[in-house]
């Protein structure tokens, strides 16, 4: 079998095409849509990320700012760019780009965060009313991943997912959001991690496989079932001296076997990628939308 490719980017210029029409709205009601980032040093794919996502608001029309502190910046100094984007009326929705230099401050830093503005999802009280199934800003990349199961036809509810991954950024949220009693959940889940023996064992038992582990190759194609559906959330930067830049992006799947097997399959880059910034505008346009209300 060879894998049906599911087309992250297609799914995406939908997604950006119906949130167009919600953006115009916003606007003929004297409303335009803010993101506010925060950039603490100068790890190179942080950085990219956030070019990546001030590209992606100005081609919709969404206001951004962004702040950038050097790597040393201390504690106050961080707490202090949140609190200007929590009073700042044009920003709706805050985004601190993780990881920071200083880990054992962003707990901390994102429970600084307006709840209301927390379009990352991040927040303790975001967490906590997502995983009630109470009404929320869903986290960008597990939604992004539900968005291209659910917009490529691919049943979720009744399937056997194992979820390949336990950071607070993906493999937690989306395992729990799977189990979920919802139109995009409803599956049964296996959650596997560094601690877990012979993750073959599970990923052979899987419908989907979805691979967060932040290592390049975690899911080979002997751990995949034939016709199995396989998610590659990863992004990883491997030495590469014939490209331009000296490297390239890979994901956590070794794609060219496990295409030879699987039913469909994420490309990187081209697949959960580009779902994620778009998550992230659409939460942004919520959060606009919710100070209508205020
Ligand atoms: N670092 C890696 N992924 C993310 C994300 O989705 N949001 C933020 N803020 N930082 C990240």
């Amino acid at each position: 079998m060879t894998a049906r490719i599911l087309d992250g980017k297609a799914i995406a210029r939908e997604l950006r095409a119906e949130l167009a029409s919600e953006i115009a709205a916003l606007k003929s009601r004297g409303v335009t849509p803010g993101l506010g980032v925060l950039l603490v040093g100068d790890n190179p794919a942080s950085r990219s990320y956030v070019t990546g996502k001030k590209r992606a608001c100005e081609e919709m029309g969404i206001y951004s700012a962004e702040i950038c502190l050097p790597a040393g910046a201390g504690r106050a100094d961080i707490m202090a760019a949140v609190q200007s984007f929590n009073a700042d009326e044009r920003i709706h929705g805050v985004l601190v780009q993780l990881p920071l230099p200083d880990a054992s401050i962003e707990q901390d830093v994102i429970a600084a965060i307006r709840p209301d503005k927390d379009v990352d999802g991040f927040h303790p009280i975001s967490v906590g009313r997502m995983m009630l199934g109470l009404p929320t800003f869903l986290p960008c990349t597990p939604h992004g991943v539900l968005q291209i199961l659910k917009r490529s036809g691919i049943r979720v509810a009744g399937t056997h997912v194992v979820v390949v991954g336990r950071s607070h950024i993906v493999g937690r949220p989306l395992a729990n959001l799977l189990s979920q009693k919802s139109d995009l959940g409803n599956a049964t889940v296996t959650m596997c991690h560094t601690g877990t023996r012979d993750i073959g064992s599970f990923t052979r038992q899987a419908d989907i496989v979805v691979a967060a582990a932040g290592h390049p190759r975690t899911v080979t194609a002997d751990m995949i079932r034939e016709g199995a559906v396989v998610i590659d959330v990863g992004v990883n930067r491997v030495e590469d001296p014939s490209t331009d830049k000296g490297y390239r992006l890979v994901g956590d799947v070794d794609f060219e076997a496990v295409k030879q097997k699987a039913s469909a399959i994420t490309p990187v880059p081209g697949g959960v990628g580009p779902m994620t910034i778009t998550l992230l505008l659409y939460n942004t346009v919520a959060a606009a939308k919710n100070s209508l209300h205020k």
